[in-house]
């Protein structure tokens, strides 16, 4: 039935009312980039344009469909997107942040969450998840991602995939879902947003791939192209990555919309001479929508008038188009998703509060606690709490917060402890340093902190990043504490008080000094609406943290990109006695991290036994299962993620020194054990060979089960895959 319509409907339109379907363009309410089309009205009432971006509530997007159905001839219906990443108008922690509570649950929760509350102001798609594996903390947008790994981040791709989409489409409360930056955009030179990219082949297939292809398997309906190149081809115009793989070898069958203006960027980069042809590079790699370039809207014409591209073409784009619309139930009631009744009922919903204080404490990763210093005992101190990120709601809700407030919802940790802790215990508040770059010489603020650590039992400084110090253009050389937080850090120390560093921020930063001398750190991302709540709720130990580093943590700068699955070299540090020269290191700094990915603290402790495998071997068809029993040997309930790494010995490529393939998070009361079991078969095991097919290969692996990655606390086990 769907074909019949689109095919009669394909048929009755002009060109420009096609061309028109293949343009997005953003409303006046705010952007990231250059406005291309003063009057985007105009433009839909003319039927120059079908999809608005940067437009939402019932009533507006209400009055812009309007605009199109009742001027234009065919009365399409425009199709509204929007950035709604971590949140739409309750914000949660941000994408790294949730990816740390490695909690599938939690995850597709939070997009869920997003999704009712977003198609209740209209909008119908959103552009996330964002999926593109970052190695490099210098990089701002390693914020909106899921970190590092291949598999943690396939499987967080698609848990908001399926929170955002549900099982149907045309239901009011799902929304269709984009995966983004297809692809590299990652892998940007030194860690410099837009930056060049140059990876191989190899690389390509086997770490920055996989998240897509996970989320389109669980069927995201849009993919957005990234703005570098891959290979000296812009993204935008590469036919390999956007016909090749994704129509040919994964059979994907949605429609690709490009970045902000990506197809004009495409005469920046070098690729295409002028508009006309970026237009026309882009159309014949596989690009369906322009997002706000308005290249498809100005030259298509000209194009298809020179025979440059035909207009199979640009049927094939906008029939993608169109069926998105069509699934969306767009055809059936343009105004279904505009419904103030619902968007007044649905908005800040006490559940969806209570959801992303539950998120963002489970994304909460505690990475110092030197003689129990936490959990705070309520009632029994006094709390100085200092810094910052202590009590500025901008700063809450973290970067790519679109629609979230900053003002005024946010709990802050200032409001969060004192609603905790009740009557009779001191809380005392003074922000004492800044974390602005022009600030770090400044000390006016110190006095007043000390003064208020000094007549406390312990200090609280919630220190890091501003909110758009990560996300978008937001790129540093530098890991460290911005500002003068570092030194106020120092004179807190210096007190003898116990210290808790909270630290809200959206990257790995390297706070070496912080681990070596403060008493605990609990890293807090930018917690979202109700992060306060959940600060509060993990320093009192009203919740046990239990979330684990989706990101390597470097020692200092000088070490990215670092990531737990690197290469052995032929010359690995071990090889050497300590200090010795020859051997892959360097002179004045550790190869180690400071702190490994899938590392987390908890204010219990856990126990490995350990681990059984089902049979010492597997073959083509076969599986194998490993198992090892968890106890809790604390005296606190928590949950532990335990995390199944594997090495491959001998491959016709050099292998990485571990890889994650399995995980699973346990909660477990005090004296409680519970036995994990991962079912490995060999294509899971699957890389790219050197012939540069997929698959695995016969020989010999390493196993075993740990609390983090490079963590013994399990001897591994040997298996084989048999010829
Ligand atoms: O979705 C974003 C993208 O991640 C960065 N450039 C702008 C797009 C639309 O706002």
């Amino acid at each position: 039935e769907m074909d019949r319509f689109l095919d009669e409907l394909i048929g009755k339109m002009t060109l420009e009312e096609k061309v028109g379907q293949l343009t997005l363009l953003t409303s006046d309410w705010e952007s990231t980039g250059p406005t291309m089309r003063d009057s985007y009205q105009e433009d839909i009432r003319a039927g120059k344009v079908g999809n608005i971006f940067n437009a939402y509530t019932a009533g507006y997007t209400r009055d812009l469909q309007k605009l199109a159905v009742e001027n234009t001839r065919l009365k399409i219906p425009l199709m509204f997107g929007y950035d709604v990443i971590h949140g739409h108008r309750t914000i949660f922690p941000i994408s790294l942040g949730e990816a740390a509570s490695w909690d599938m649950e939690a995850v597709e929760k939070s997009a869920r969450v997003s999704a009712q509350e977003a198609s209740a102001e209209g909008i119908h798609w959103t552009f996330s998840p964002m999926v593109d594996i970052a190695r490099d903390a210098r990089w701002g947008r390693i914020s909106e991602g899921a970190g590092e790994d291949v598999y943690l981040g396939s499987r967080v791709a698609k848990a908001r995939v399926e929170g955002y989409q549900g099982d149907d489409l045309a239901a009011t409360d799902t929304v269709l879902a984009t995966v983004k930056h297809f692809v590299g955009y990652g892998a940007a030179q030194a860690g410099r947003d837009y930056h060049t990219v140059d990876i191989s082949e190899r690389t390509l297939r086997d770490v920055y791939l996989p998240p897509f292809k996970a989320a389109i398997d669980a069927g995201v309906g849009s993919i957005m192209t990234a703005f570098n190149e891959y290979d000296g081809v812009p993204a935008s115009g590469s036919k390999y990555l956007l016909t090749d793989v994704l129509r040919d070898q994964w059979g994907f069958d949605g429609f690709v919309v490009t970045d902000y203006t990506s197809i004009n960027e495409m005469v920046a980069h070098g690729y295409a001479k002028d508009l006309e042809q970026a237009g026309e590079q882009a159309l014949d790699a596989g690009v369906d929508m322009d997002l706000q370039g308005a290249v498809f809207l100005e030259h298509l014409g000209d194009s298809i008038a020179k025979g440059r591209v035909t207009m199979d073409q640009v049927d094939t784009a906008t029939r993608r188009v169109l069926e998105m619309k069509y699934r969306l139930g767009l055809f059936e009631d343009p105004y279904r998703y505009a419904d103030e009744a619902r968007q007044e009922a649905t908005l800040y919903k006490p559940e969806f509060l209570e959801a992303a204080r539950d998120v963002a404490r489970k994304s909460m990763v505690l990475l110092k606690n030197e003689g129990d210093t936490l959990p705070i005992v309520a009632g029994a101190q006094s709390i100085a709490l200092i810094g910052p990120l202590a009590d500025s709601k901008p700063d809450m809700i973290g970067s790519w917060a679109a629609a979230g407030d900053r003002q005024t919802r946010p709990v802050t940790v200032l409001e969060g402890l004192k609603a905790r802790a009740g009557r009779g215990v001191r809380v005392e508040y003074a922000k004492g340093a800044s974390y602005e770059f022009a600030d770090a010489s400044k000390t006016d603020g110190f006095a007043e902190a000390l003064e208020v650590a000094n007549r406390s039992d312990v200090i609280v400084a919630v220190m890091g990043e501003k909110w758009d110090m990560t996300g978008e253009a937001a790129s540093r050389t530098s890991l460290d504490l911005p500002g003068n937080q570092q030194a106020l850090l120092e004179r807190l120390v210096a007190t003898g008080k116990p210290v808790v560093l909270v630290m809200m921020s959206g990257r790995p930063n390297s706070i070496i000094w912080a681990e070596e001398n403060v008493s605990a750190i609990l890293h807090a991302w930018y917690p979202g609406t109700q992060g306060g709540h959940a600060v509060a709720d993990v320093l009192f130990g009203d919740y046990n943290p239990s979330g684990k580093l989706p990101v390597t943590f470097p020692v200092n700068v000088g070490q990215a990109p670092i990531y737990y699955d690197m290469k052995n070299t032929g010359r690995p540090i071990e090889l050497g006695a300590p200090g010795a020269k020859y051997v892959s290191r360097y002179l004045n700094t550790p190869n180690a991290p400071l702190y490994r990915f899938g590392y987390g603290l908890s204010y219990t402790d856990f126990a490995y036994s350990p681990v059984s495998l089902s049979a010492p071997s597997m073959g083509a068809g076969g599986s194998i299962t490993a198992s090892a029993t968890i106890t809790n040997t604390g005296k606190r309930a928590g949950a532990e993620v335990a995390q199944l790494y594997v090495r491959d010995l001998v491959g016709s490529v050099t292998r990485p020194v571990q890889e994650l393939k399995g995980f699973e998070k346990v909660m477990l009361q005090p004296g409680e054990s519970r036995t994990v079991t991962f079912t490995l078969r060999p294509e899971d095991l699957a890389f790219t060979r050197q012939d540069m097919s997929h698959g695995w290969e016969p020989g010999e692996f390493r196993l075993w089960i740990a609390p983090s990655s490079g963590a013994d606390a399990s001897t591994p086990v040997t298996f084989t895959i048999t010829e």
